[in-house]
């Protein structure tokens, strides 16, 4: 009879110090959770969802925190894990990280993504709103839909620049890249909106008002200036690269220039 590798319990135990914090005027605190019986399977949310249950069934408040889609396109699982956005995995949102990442018998700190610009709305839940105010200030084309659109693939598109604009535009809006900065700058956010329509033709009409009113959006909601660090490409969870930023910087100098 071979070895009962199934009876053998691999599952791990871990003590989690999470931020609480009851509202966004309130002062928050780190409290620690012992947690038993983890699976290195469970996604990292999942281990949070067991916990939440615990504290229920305990009559304590379960843990706030954003999620929707748990598959790494909406952008809203926003923690800030043993001190870097969405954990210690490279190029995955929290959803889509696997308790596998941490050992048994490690302590684990959660916390918001910390910026002024993203107040904590309670917990680990932050409003990260400034990004679709920065969003509606320039993040779209205008087009006539009225019946007179021409097909897409009419105009030819050159396939490095299609590659790049596709690339700009797998940003999800996370925040990671704020959280990760320690001026809490949005450029890397920023300059990936505004990259996915520069390069494109359809993007040229309204390129000069795009940049200069999302860049103005961007400094009213609060955001700090970007020292190059780079540490926003590092822990961006869609490998969204900084030739996003130098790109809006040229587009930022030539709208300016243009007057
Ligand atoms: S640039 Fe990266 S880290 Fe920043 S919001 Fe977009 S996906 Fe998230
Ligand atoms: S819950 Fe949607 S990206 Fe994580």
């Amino acid at each position: 009879m071979p070895i009962a590798f199934w009876l053998i319990n691999y599952n791990m135990n871990l003590t989690l110090k999470i931020w609480r914090q009851a509202n966004t005027t309130s002062k928050g605190e780190m409290v620690t959770y012992p947690i038993e019986n983890v699976s290195p399977d469970m996604s990292f949310l999942e281990m949070m969802d067991v916990l939440n249950e615990q504290l229920i069934n305990k009559g304590i408040d379960p843990v706030a925190f954003d999620h929707d889609c748990r598959e790494g396109i909406c952008g809203m699982c926003s923690m800030y894990i043993n001190g870097e956005a969405h954990g210690p995995d490279r190029l995955v949102t929290t959803c889509q990280l696997h308790m596998r990442k941490f050992k048994d018998g490690e302590t684990i700190t959660i916390e918001p993504f910390r910026a002024n610009a993203f107040p904590v709305v309670k917990d680990l839940a932050v409003d990260r709103s400034a990004f679709d105010r920065i969003q509606h200030a320039g993040g779209f084309v205008s087009v006539n839909t009225s019946g007179n659109t021409q097909d897409a693939n009419n105009i030819p598109i050159d396939k490095h620049d299609a590659d790049k604009a596709f690339d700009a535009a797998t940003c999800i809006g996370c925040g990671a890249c704020v959280a990760s900065c320690k001026n809490a700058s949005a450029m890397l956010f920023v300059s990936a909106k505004v990259s996915q329509y520069a390069l494109l033709p359809q993007g040229k009409i309204e390129a000069t008002d795009r940049v200069l009113n999302m860049v103005k959006q961007m400094d009213d909601e609060g955001f700090g200036n970007c020292t190059n660090t780079g540490a926003c490409e590092v822990e961006c969870p869609k490998g969204i690269s900084l030739e996003n930023i130098a790109r809006m910087n040229r587009e930022y100098l030539f709208a300016t220039a243009k007057g």
